[in-house]
């Protein structure tokens, strides 16, 4: 009997022992294979969209790993059997996110593993690359059973190269998804809107020549309105390339020679009509290789500080801006669609803006493309939010990254004029200012004709007086500020005598005010912030408009938010029931009063 028991208790332990050694082997052979910088300009080129249905394995103990799911082995022998399987399984629609595909997936922050099948036929001798738009937030990929590489990122593309591993007739792709919270993500464990998870974005696989455009800058060098300065980058190994950039309407047609990098200097001037919100103009322009070419639609404009204003095109700006959350409205899912965008957008100019600021990560390629088109200028930012932990180890490098996939992904979108690269971060938090710092310095390095910022909230504000004080304030281009006067923090006095103190004199723009209010809610005091009333949200617009007609270097502003969205932080089961409401509009698209008093304001300026 006790003999029985001890050799229970080896096998067990010998058994415990096997799986983590198996665990081991698997993440050790995750290492191999890193991500590839995604090619741009996706949508122009020679692909077949993998969207659609997948099939999935839902993992909530995180057991598919050492299971190693994306070997889908099949029982040979009378005695096998697979505790997982993906036929019988539940199907999700990709693009989009698993929380509100299935009812038990609500609240679910963990793993999910995605399944497709698809049949490739090869083509003479064209390279195969898989694009992922965005996976929320870590991404492990296997093709045909073999492990071929990660991304950590919820919001920016990333690519693989299948070229080699790539069959001919029917092949398998299987994607680990795992939305857990991390201390050292990019945002962190803390953060105000609903953590989606999933394959949200297209995923494409795109066929492209042995030798192809990989990326491209072509916009006007700073402080010109005429003359273009940029650059190709082929992805060839080293061998040189005539390239040609063609501009038909404005007669460009310019010609260079990459170098042993694959990069080609441009540098041309032309006539062009310049892109503003008024006047949206975007040219067709065509980039040529030897071996490859694809056509993007690109507008010129420029923007730049002067003193305490905003120029763009050289003329007096003021930011009429909103900011919005990627989510789909009217259904309370994670938006990736063109229709998701138009709708979001249409609420804007509604509203009377001339910019959006996507907050607070990189919205789809779908929603920066049609603001350009419909004339609104974008502020793009990555998700250093609040206490992301700046003194995780890697942490600079991983935020590097992401700025350097939005960055790519964008930077041929005259609409986007800040490059935002963090929100409320606190200068007590250790490494904060230098990382912070380092990374302006670097992407101002790469992309010195757009505004850079950092957005500030420890602005001290006593006696009705601000004082903004941020050492950062001296490296950003603007200086850009969330305060909730009338909400989180109470007014001090009458808002047209507040008065402003500021390190350094540089634009101003205020990114975030506002306070909650539940639509149609329209009793009880119009002073009390515990009723939720349309009242109290509309008192503090108000007094918000008295104070901007006092504020200096006042440059732009920009509410918080268009409409009410979920954030499973806001528990007031009456009010708020998991919805932020500091919309404008309800999720449902209804105007509150603030609405009116906001787009008052936008048609005086
Ligand atoms: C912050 C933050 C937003 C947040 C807002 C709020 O300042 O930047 O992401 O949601 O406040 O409290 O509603």
């Amino acid at each position: 009997m006790e003999k029985n028991k001890s050799e229970n208790k080896l096998f067990k332990m010998k058994k415990h022992l096997l799986l983590l050694l198996n665990c081991l082997l698997v993440f050790s052979s995750y290492e191999v294979a890193r991500c590839q910088s995604a090619m741009i300009n996706v949508y122009a080129r020679n692909s077949k969209s993998l969207n659609g249905d997948w099939k999935v394995i839902v993992d909530p103990a995180r057991a598919g790993d050492y299971r190693q799911v994306w070997l889908e082995k099949k029982p040979q022998k009378k005695t096998d059997f697979f505790e997982y399987s993906f036929d019988e399984g539940p199907v999700l629609h990709v693009p989009g996110d698993f929380n509100t595909q299935m009812p038990e997936l609500a609240y679910y922050e963990s793993i999910i593993w995605y399944k497709k099948t698809f049949v490739h036929q090869r083509k003479g001798n064209q390279r195969i690359f898989l694009h992922f738009g965005a996976v929320n937030y870590m991404a492990d990929v296997f093709l045909n059973g073999r492990h071929i590489g990660s991304h950590e990122g919820g919001f920016t593309p990333f690519q693989f190269e299948l070229t080699d591993y790539i069959r001919e007739g029917d092949n398998t792709i299987v994607v680990k998804v795992d939305n857990q919270r991390r201390n050292d993500g990019i945002p962190g464990m803390g953060f105000d809107w609903f953590n989606y998870g999933g394959i949200t974005r297209d995923v494409t696989l795109i066929e492209t020549p042995v030798s192809y455009v990989e990326d491209y800058f072509i916009q006007l060098k700073k402080n010109s309105l005429t003359e273009v300065l940029g650059w190709v980058k082929l992805n060839n190994q080293g061998s040189s390339e005539n390239i040609t950039i063609r501009i038909p309407e404005l007669k460009v047609n310019y010609s260079a020679r990459t170098d042993d990098n694959g990069i080609a200097i441009i540098r041309f001037t032309a006539g062009f009509k310049l892109w503003s919100p008024e006047n949206p103009v975007l040219y067709n322009v065509i980039i040529e290789s030897e071996k490859d070419n694809l056509t993007d639609e690109i507008g010129f404009r420029s923007i730049e500080t002067q003193g305490t204003q905003l120029l763009l095109n050289g003329k007096p700006l003021f930011i009429k801006g909103v900011n919005i959350h990627e989510e789909r409205p009217l259904e309370a899912a994670r938006a990736y669609t063109g229709e998701d965008a138009l709708i979001l957008l249409t609420w804007a100019k509604d509203l009377g803006c001339n910019l959006v600021r996507l907050a607070h990560y990189p919205h789809s390629e779908h929603m920066v493309r049609l603001a350009e088109k419909m004339g609104l200028m974008v502020w793009d930012e990555i998700p250093v939010y609040q206490h992301v932990e700046f003194s995780a180890p890697g942490f600079s490098d991983k935020m590097n990254l992401m700025m350097n996939e939005m960055m790519r992904r964008d930077r041929n979108r005259c609409s986007v004029v800040v490059w935002s690269l963090s929100n409320e971060t606190y200068t007590n938090t250790p490494e904060r200012s230098d990382i912070l710092t380092e990374m302006t310095l670097k992407c101002r390095d790469q992309d010195s004709s757009r505004l850079i910022t950092s957005v500030l909230s420890n602005q001290r504000y006593e006696n009705n007086s601000f004082e903004v004080w941020d050492p950062l304030c001296k490296i950003l281009d603007v200086i850009c500020i969330n305060e909730y006067l009338g909400w989180y923090v109470p007014r001090q006095g009458n808002p047209a005598e507040t008065k402003w103190n500021f390190v350094v004199e540089k634009p101003l723009i205020i990114s975030e005010f506002g306070g909650e209010s539940k639509y149609g809610t329209n009793y009880g005091p119009g002073d009390e912030a515990a009723w939720w009333n349309e009242e109290y949200q509309e008192r503090i617009y108000l007094e918000q408009i008295e104070m901007f007609r006092v504020t200096p270097n006042l440059a732009g502003v920009c509410p918080w938010i268009l409409v009410d969205y979920r954030s499973p932080v806001r528990m007031h089961p009456l009010y708020q029931g998991g919805y932020n409401r500091k919309g404008l509009l309800s999720e449902h698209g209804e105007k509150k009063k603030a609405w009116y008093v906001m787009n008052n304001y936008y048609k005086t300026r």
